[in-house]
């Protein structure tokens, strides 16, 4: 059986591999290759180019295991295994040269949808930055190699929160109703653009929490094992497993302040 540190080093290899490809693609000129849901859920052919590359890269080294990717969808396994990918989170950053961006890959044992998995490796590279945050589990976090740590102790009025938005219209006026509800009563909140460099940045401290709704599993998958390897509570609705309904992430002292919060505003959308 591979170990967990073992996946993680295929995890990272892979990222920082196609991280170097994103990059170069997009330096060579980037173009949108549709729109999907709405015209800011825009995808560019680097976006499909490099989950192609991760995806055969993945099958060649583990041809057993499942994989599920934003581009390309999902494919059965044998192991138990899955890898959950998003081969450039930030498409909207990557598209205008913001540097947020970053290639996700996840290793989870048991079912990606619904949420029933265990995640057992992830590496988050952003390829601009040469940052490459990784965690497997039980080892700790890491950004190039070195372990990192949230923020402690931490009270909301003095807490800088990152959240995003989704695609949608209607959710978005939504979204923005309940920032418009936490801006009086934190210190600051960032839309980085990138779910899971949003996720590392509460990992490395460089965000003191994190709420979204709407994320999928290839926006959270590494980043949320990341941040709880990195000492924070990571949980959705009920403060069960993150999903699709609800992901927040915070040392655990902000978290008691900001789940409840978070989760009485979203609780009754589905
Ligand atoms: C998006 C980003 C964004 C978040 C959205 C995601 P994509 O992913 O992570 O920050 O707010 O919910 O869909 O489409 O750029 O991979
Ligand atoms: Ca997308
Ligand atoms: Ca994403
Ligand atoms: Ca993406």
């Amino acid at each position: 059986m591979t170990s967990n540190a073992e996946l993680l080093e295929i995890a990272a290899t892979v990222a920082r591999r196609a991280a170097a490809f994103a990059l170069q693609r997009r330096r060579d000129g980037v173009e949108i290759a549709a729109s999907k849901s709405s015209l800011s859920d825009i995808v560019t052919r680097a976006d499909r180019e490099t989950e192609q590359l991760i995806r055969d890269t993945l099958s060649a080294a583990r041809p057993r295991d499942g994989f599920l990717g934003e581009e390309s969808g999902g494919g059965s396994s044998q192991s138990g295994l899955t890898w959950v990918v998003d081969p450039i989170d930030g498409t909207v950053n990557y598209f205008y040269g913001i540097p947020a961006w970053a290639v996700s890959i996840a290793v989870v044992e048991g079912d990606p949808e619904p949420t029933t998995w265990n995640t057992l490796a992830g590496a988050v590279v952003n390829p601009v930055s040469g940052e490459a945050f990784t965690a497997y589990a039980g080892g700790g976090a890491r950004l190039n190699g070195e372990p990192i740590h949230v923020t402690d102790g931490m009270e909301l009025p003095l807490a800088l929160i990152g959240t995003g938005f989704g695609y949608d219209a209607e959710v978005r006026r939504r979204q923005a109703g309940f920032v418009a509800e936490l801006i009086g009563d934190v210190r600051d909140i960032r839309r980085i653009g990138a779910a899971s460099l949003d996720l590392c940045s509460v990992a490395a401290g460089r965000l003191d929490g994190y709420y979204e709704r709407g994320l999928n599993p290839w926006d959270h998958a590494a980043g949320a094992l990341i941040a709880a390897e990195a000492g924070a509570r990571v949980a959705g609705i009920g403060g069960g497993p993150a999903d699709r309904r609800l992901t927040v992430a915070a040392g655990p002292d902000l978290f008691e302040q900001l789940h409840p919060r978070v989760e009485r505003f979203y609780a009754d959308w589905d």
